[in-house]
């Protein structure tokens, strides 16, 4: 059990999508250790019950929510509002890939559908009933998303991937116009590659391959990690971010730079 890092976050209560894993996993970790209670959401249940016991069953606990269905979000968010009484951070993060190789000319528009349905329709679902709560409850709270750097370039591969970030930055840009007047913040983390379980799976390769693959692209040396996204999230999250709103914030040892 990990011990509380500091208290930047006593007495927040999270949501994070796609908690179970990957980046969703290490902020469920760092929200924890910085006092905040996470409700940890996924599809994945085993993950997500193991993961609780790891952080603590007092500091966190896991909700099975297909994001993919706005009635599952809705009951997410009713239950985190029923447990806890209030909602202060959302970190929407849930996100799925598609093959490496898309040729616009064979586009497969049924698996387009199938990763909208995750990373843009479940993004605004969550989006829309976590605001929906904070202003309910009068709470100036943080909403971040996971764009990627893909959500501001082009890409000759992940085609559908590129789309759906690209409209996560649209959903983060106008969502933070319009819930800044009830002083709720809006931004997201714009990743480049870091070797989760979707990468690998992805580009088929284990998370060694996978590292030493993405090495070369930033221009720090190391080796991009969830952590390092996650350490992003918590500063969004926290009130050392209290006037930035509607931000992409890239964690990519400067790769996009
Ligand atoms: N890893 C990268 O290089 C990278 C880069 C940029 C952005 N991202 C984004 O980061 C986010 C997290 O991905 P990750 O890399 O940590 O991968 P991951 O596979 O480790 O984690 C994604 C999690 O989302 C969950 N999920 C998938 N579909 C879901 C659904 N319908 N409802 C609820 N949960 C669902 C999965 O079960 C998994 O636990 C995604 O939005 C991804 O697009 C990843």
């Amino acid at each position: 059990m990990a011990s509380h890092a500091s208290n930047k976050l006593d007495g927040k209560v999270a949501i994070v999508t796609g908690g179970a894993s990957g980046i969703g996993e290490e902020a469920a970790r760092r929200l924890a250790n910085h006092g905040a209670y996470v409700m940890i959401a996924d599809i994945q249940d085993k993950k997500g019950h193991d993961l609780v016991a790891l952080i603590g069953s007092h500091r966190c606990t896991y909700i099975h929510c297909d994001v993919t269905d706005e009635q599952q979000v809705k009951s997410l968010v009713e239950l985190t509002l029923q447990s806890n009484g209030r909602l202060d951070i959302l970190f929407s993060n849930a996100g799925r890939g598609n093959n490496i190789k898309q040729d616009i000319l064979e586009f497969d528009i049924p698996a387009f559908e199938r990763l909208f349905a995750v990373n843009v329709r479940g993004m605004a679902a969550c989006v829309k009933h976590g605001a929906r709560a904070m202003v309910a409850g009068g709470i100036k709270g943080s909403i971040i998303c996971t764009a990627s750097i893909l959500a501001s370039i082009g890409n000759e591969n992940h085609v559908d991937y590129a789309m759906s970030k690209h409209a996560v930055l649209g959903l983060v840009r106008s969502a933070s116009k319009q819930l800044g007047a009830y002083g709720i913040r809006v931004n997201c983390v714009s990743p480049g590659a870091v070797a989760t379980p979707l990468v690998c799976g992805v580009y088929g390769v284990s998370e060694e391959e996978a590292e030493r693959m993405f090495e070369p692209s930033s221009s720090l040396k190391g080796v991009l990690k969830a952590k390092h996204v996650a350490d992003a999230v918590v500063f969004l999250a926290s009130e050392e971010a209290e006037f930035i709103n509607g931000h992409s914030l890239a964690v990519d040892g400067g790769w996009a730079g």
